[in-house]
């Protein structure tokens, strides 16, 4: 039996009493706008509409009563008296909202998404001249302002530390939209209606000043764009300048959420903490200043599409569920292959490597989500209940164990995609006799009822010869082989999940060949999500961007959650550090890893699937 693991100074469960939520806030009146703030912007009428929004629905017929036949009038129900204090409270709420006002209808707004459209806010960008804000930020907020899906009272405040004025960061800004926006040409028009909303806000992440200003600045925005004092403050920085930004916002009371409305969230980029003490001491800096029902850590692979679908798959289906467990599951194995490198960010990778890069947030964060138990609710914190249960029952590694289970690599040239590519080594930034790992591969349990001897395999590499992202989930074989004389020995059935690229889902059964005799063959039924729907996924970015300004945190990860991430990792890293480090590189570019990966499934008669 597993030892259970102690992490003493880990931070308590993130769960918190609900607070009061704040105060609906009355509409802005109309104001004149300050000088030099952003201009204000017609009303949305030439906007795209919504990508993937449902077609509006026409209004079911109306049965007509038969002709002469009176309509039977039913007697007036009885109401019960109340007879439990729920039934007290319910009677009680449905008085109050029967009494309530109904909110005017906008007329404007006919036909648009109007579910998910979030409160007007200040989106905050520190880092806003960095990779990820140009490559992904922007142009996922680009992307959910033309389509509607971000309130119209809306600004972007960019943080940077170098001089720029508003002009000449919008253009900046507008380059790399026409590089990375997913969708292609930009509108000119729709463009200049979301530029108008950004302003560049220059300082330094440890200059007092600049939490100051910033404070100052975003009172004016609420006075001329009617933010309302609802304020998100993504830090799409490098992770040292979390707990220094985080300290920061709390100096000046950028954190407090104020009584008559105003919310406050932060968005924190991965990597959440280096190691496990790293983790703790930043979420304890962290949780200084912000509440966790505050706190958005991200995960972009949460965000895709198909790692949602997931759990509709799940919990939305009921024909998978009852053989979602060890009676009928031999294995599991996630792969993440990438057949970029390191993309010039060397240093970053020296200090990271794979088992940190993704092992530690993205593999746990997609075993978790298969391996839950149902929620109660589709609630963040339901949710984040069960999928940090999985992690807590996954047993700590022993130094033995590490040996046996777990592999690490590095790749060396070779050639990708018909090109020839450099090996880690001689990538810039790395050192010459660099040991970090740029595959990893792991066998990993689950001591509970559900899971108990399945094992669930996962990898991550970079260099493999092409990207793909999927979960595969191995049947058992059937108990019985009934069909002995098949010309081909039929597999047992899987159901492998791509995450991406073409997301969707494919189960493969036997079929028996048409024709005389039983010969029994391996078909697949394939569900891809570009043809049965016929829209684009929206990027993973988008999706988080939503939920976090909508106040949604189930994508998100929270404290506890990194915690129990970190420490399955760190003893594989201590273990490492103990022990003779392979003969790096030991795969080349272009294959799928070194050898040793494919002997951990072999010895138990199991190989990697072929994707
Ligand atoms: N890039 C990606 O593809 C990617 C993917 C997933 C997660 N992430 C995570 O996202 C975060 C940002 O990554 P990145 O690649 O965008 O980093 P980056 O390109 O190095 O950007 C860092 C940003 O922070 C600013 N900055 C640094 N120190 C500052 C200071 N003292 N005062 C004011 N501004 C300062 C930089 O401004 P200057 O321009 O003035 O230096 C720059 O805008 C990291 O946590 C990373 O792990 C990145």
């Amino acid at each position: 039996m597993a030892a259970t693991r102690g992490r003493p100074g880990a931070s308590a469960t993130a769960k918190e009493p609900a607070e009061a939520a704040p105060a609906p806030v009355a509409a802005p009146a109309k104001r004149e706008p300050a000088e030099g703030a952003p201009a204000p912007v017609a009303a949305p009428a030439k906007r795209e509409p919504a990508e993937g929004a449902p077609a509006p629905v026409a209004a079911p017929a109306k049965e007509e009563p038969a002709e002469a036949a009176p309509a039977p009038v039913a007697a007036p129900a009885k109401r019960e008296p109340p007879r439990t204090m729920r039934d007290l409270r319910l009677a009680t709420e449905s008085r109050r909202r029967a009494a309530a006002p109904k909110p005017m209808e906008n007329p404007l707004r006919e036909g648009l998404r109007l579910e998910r459209v979030p409160d007007p806010a200040a989106f905050v960008l520190f880092g806003a001249t960095g990779d990820l804000a140009h490559r992904k930020v922007i142009p996922a907020l680009f992307q959910l302002w033309r389509t509607h899906l971000l309130p119209h009272e809306f600004t972007i405040v960019a943080v940077g530390r170098r001089p720029y004025t508003d002009e000449a960061f919008r253009s900046e800004i507008k380059e790399s939209l026409d590089a990375f926006s997913r969708v292609q040409p930009v509108d000119q028009e729709t463009w200049d209606d979301l530029a108008s909303r950004i302003v560049y806000h220059q300082g330094d992440f440890a200059d007092n000043g600049t939490y100051q200003r910033l404070s100052e600045r975003l009172e004016q925005l609420d006075e001329t764009c009617g933010t309302r004092g609802n304020r998100i403050f993504y830090l799409a920085t490098q992770p040292s300048a979390f707990a220094e930004i985080v300290a920061g916002l709390g100096r000046v009371g950028l954190d407090h959420e104020r009584r008559d409305g105003g919310w406050r969230r932060v968005v924190i980029e991965k990597p959440f903490g280096h190691d496990l003490d790293s983790a703790v001491v930043l979420n304890r800096e962290v949780g200084k200043v912000f509440r966790e029902r505050q706190v958005y850590r991200i995960d972009h692979y949460l965000g895709k599409e198909t790692v949602r679908n997931l759990l509709v798959f799940r919990f939305g289906n009921g024909i998978f569920e009852p053989i979602w467990n060890r009676r009928h599951i031999d294995h599991v194995q996630i792969t993440v292959a990438e057949s970029i490198g390191i993309e010039g960010r060397g240093a970053f990778y020296e200090e990271t490597g794979a088992s940190r890069d993704f092992l530690q947030n993205h593999l746990l964060q997609l075993l978790s989500l298969v391996a839950m138990e149902p929620p109660a609710t589709f609630e963040a914190d339901a949710l984040r209940d069960e999928k940090v249960k999985v992690i807590r029952a996954i047993p700590e590694m022993t130094r033995e164990q590490v040996a046996h289970d777990v592999v690490r690599g590095q790749y060396g040239p070779g050639w990708v995609s018909a090109k020839p590519v450099k090996g880690y080594r001689e990538e810039p930034s790395v050192n010459p006799a660099s040991e970090t790992e740029t595959y990893v591969a792991a066998r990993l349990t689950i001591d509970d009822w559900r899971w108990s001897g399945v094992p669930f395999y996962l990898r991550m590499g970079k260099r493999l010869p092409k990207r793909a992202t999927e979960i595969a989930i191995q049947f058992k074989e059937v108990p019985h082989q009934l069909f002995k004389d098949s010309a081909s020995d039929p597999e047992p059935n899987l159901l492998a999940m791509r995450i991406q690229p073409d997301e969707g889902i494919m189960l493969r059964f036997g079929a028996k060949v048409p024709g005389l005799g039983v010969d029994v063959r391996n078909v697949t039924m394939d569900f891809t999500y570009g043809s049965a729907f016929s829209v684009d996924s929206p990027d993973a970015y988008e999706t988080l961007i939503l939920d976090a300004l909508l106040g949604d945190a189930s994508l998100f990860t929270r404290a506890d959650e990194v915690e129990e991430a970190w420490s399955i990792v760190d003893p594989i890293i201590e273990a490492w550090s103990e022990q003779t480090v392979p003969d790096f590189p030991n795969y080349e570019a272009g294959t799928w890893g070194p050898e040793a990966a494919d002997d951990l499934l072999a010895r138990e008669g199991r190989r990697w699937r072929r994707i």
